[in-house]
């Protein structure tokens, strides 16, 4: 089973373009890994707890309750309308969520990892945390991302983070791929050499935040958002629920064959995932080969590499865009302009000039051309026996190239990689088209009738015809709309079912009656200069 997490995104806003790109990042890849012929369960959602949102909430002057659920509809919205089909849907106030943190809390406590104790500390408003040293600048600061930062005396609940950082440092050099891409590894044993030995605060008293999960031998106090979140990815996964409508913990997570995989942004690596995360599990009682692997992606940056912020106004908004240029131009940008683990800036150009090049004029002309003269030189009918010239088994050997370069690329999440290998495949399609001429072919045949020709037009489209068949079964993780679309001009049904250890040449049997084309991919036109 390929377990695969994003991370749960804060519902104090409205999605914006950074929140697709993991989405769509991960419906890729379960898509791909289906595809593949894995097993996959993919589990995403909202987290609904935290100052932020009771601030938000108080200042529309509704419960927060009643405004989390009006801003989860809106990510939920959208992932429907993107077309990420999702297995399970994590949701920070659900009563199963709150049980499994409570026993957490609970069964921690026993183990004596948690300690109760008051102290006198720096406090960021905006990041809802305690501060330390290490959270200072180069000047000896705190810079703007903490927001207002106050002195607070305080009794509050600790769990024994120092205590297992030993065991993590181990663990980090023992396990080179626990993050990907690995150049990330340092930044984790960076943030531990600078700041061992510090336990985290995991309890925030009712007097500030109400909005929260209460600690089940501690009513007076609530749960910190990120150890309330991080649970999401095994409390919705079935993490001693007893639950009949969650997931078998044991096939999703600890009988596994392989290791669960968390995507998340840059941004949550330190400290969040890297340190507390995988120190929970750890004290929970994990063994090492049960700690995940964590997919860290970059970030779309606005123009010019500038943060994308309401202050900026340059954030993009996916349900907008979506609706102005169609889901697949804003999927197929979203993994085609971005190498996973970097970041990119989102330029608008770039989306209409990477529909229009590689999808309308490559691979929609491919198919167009493809099935149009089909239809006008062969009455439809493929025949796969022709005999093959050198230019037939290079478009072959070119097909087999691309595979093996898109498997490669996807099985490291690298999509924008396979798209180009699957691109490439087109291109030589294109160029084998226009040194053909099956047109051309067939012009001469009316006059010379001669069957070696007919034979030969037959020969080249059947070539052409079967590259778009395996084009649509590649492209099926990142547009699977299109792809079926393709697979039914193509009259091949069955294409949306093979897997790619069965993908071979010869997907279109002999004698086989082809489909009538239809723009899949029109053409966008650039939007009007206001
Ligand atoms: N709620 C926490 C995550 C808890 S996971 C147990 C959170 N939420 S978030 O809404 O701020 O971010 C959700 C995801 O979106 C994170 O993985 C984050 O890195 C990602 N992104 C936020 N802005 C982004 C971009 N501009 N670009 C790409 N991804 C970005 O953090």
């Amino acid at each position: 089973m390929f377990y695969l997490t994003t991370a749960i995104d804060y519902t104090n806003g409205s999605p914006h373009i950074g929140h697709a790109y993991e989405k769509v990042l991960a419906d890729v890849i379960a898509r791909y890994r289906r595809l593949r012929g894995d097993e996959v369960y993919f589990l995403t959602g909202v987290d609904q707890h935290g100052q932020k949102v009771q601030q938000t909430a108080e200042k529309e002057g509704v419960h927060p309750a009643t405004y989390v659920k009006r801003t989860t509809k809106k990510f939920s919205n959208l992932w429907e309308k993107l077309g990420v089909r999702y297995d399970g849907w994590a949701e920070t106030t659900d009563d199963r969520h709150k049980a499994c943190v409570g026993a957490i809390l609970s069964s921690l406590k026993e183990s004596g990892q948690l300690y109760k104790k008051s102290k006198k500390d720096l406090y960021s408003v905006r990041q809802e945390q305690f501060l330390t040293d290490r959270d200072r600048n180069e000047q000896g600061e705190f810079g703007p991302e903490w927001g207002e930062v106050i002195e607070i005396e305080e009794e509050n609940w600790y769990f024994r983070l120092s205590d297992h950082a030993d065991w993590l440092v181990s663990f980090i050099e023992r396990t080179e791929d626990f993050v990907l891409p690995a150049f990330r590894r340092n930044e984790v044993l960076n943030a531990l050499q600078r700041s061992p030995g510090l336990d985290l605060c995991i309890s925030r008293p009712k007097s500030r935040l109400r909005w929260g999960i209460e600690f089940p031998f501690d009513p007076e106090y609530v749960t910190y958002v990120w150890f309330d979140a991080l649970i999401n990815y095994i409390s919705f996964a079935g993490y001693q629920s007893g639950s009949g409508d969650l997931p078998d913990f044991g096939k999703l997570w600890s009988e596994n064959d392989r290791r669960p995989v968390h995507i998340i942004g840059k941004d949550i690596l330190v400290p969040a995932h890297g340190i507390y995360w995988l120190i929970m599990l750890h004290a929970m009682g994990f063994p090492d080969d049960q700690i995940p692997q964590l997919l860290v992606h970059g970030f779309w940056n606005g123009l010019r590499g500038e943060k994308m912020s309401k202050s900026l106004g340059n954030i993009v908004d996916p349900s907008e865009l979506a609706d102005k240029f169609g889901v697949d131009a804003v999927r197929y940008y979203l993994v085609r302009d971005i190498t996973t683990g970097k970041d990119s800036d989102f330029d608008l150009d770039r989306l209409l000039m990477l529909f229009n090049t590689e999808l309308a004029n490559a691979l929609g002309n491919l198919c167009n051309r493809a099935l149009n003269m089909s239809q006008n030189f062969t009455g439809g009918v493929i025949t796969t026996t022709g005999e093959l010239t050198a230019d037939d088994l290079a478009l072959r050997e070119s097909l087999a190239t691309s595979l093996a370069d898109y498997r490669a690329a996807m099985d490291e999440y690298d999509i924008s990689r396979g798209l180009e290998a699957i691109n490439r495949h087109v291109v030589h399609c294109n160029g084998y088209a226009e040194r053909m001429k099956p047109w051309e072919m067939n012009k001469e045949w009316k006059t010379s009738n001669d069957p070696a020709l007919k034979a030969r037009i037959a020969t080249v489209l059947y070539h052409l015809a079967e590259s778009v068949a395996h084009a649509a079964v590649l492209l099926s993780p990142v547009l699977p709309e299109a792809s079926a679309k393709l697979a039914a001009q193509l009259s091949l049904p069955g294409l949306e079912d093979i897997k790619l250890p069965a993908l071979a040449w010869g997907l279109i049997p002999d004698g086989h009656a082809i489909g009538k084309p239809k723009p899949v991919f029109p053409r966008i036109a650039p939007p009007e200069q206001e």
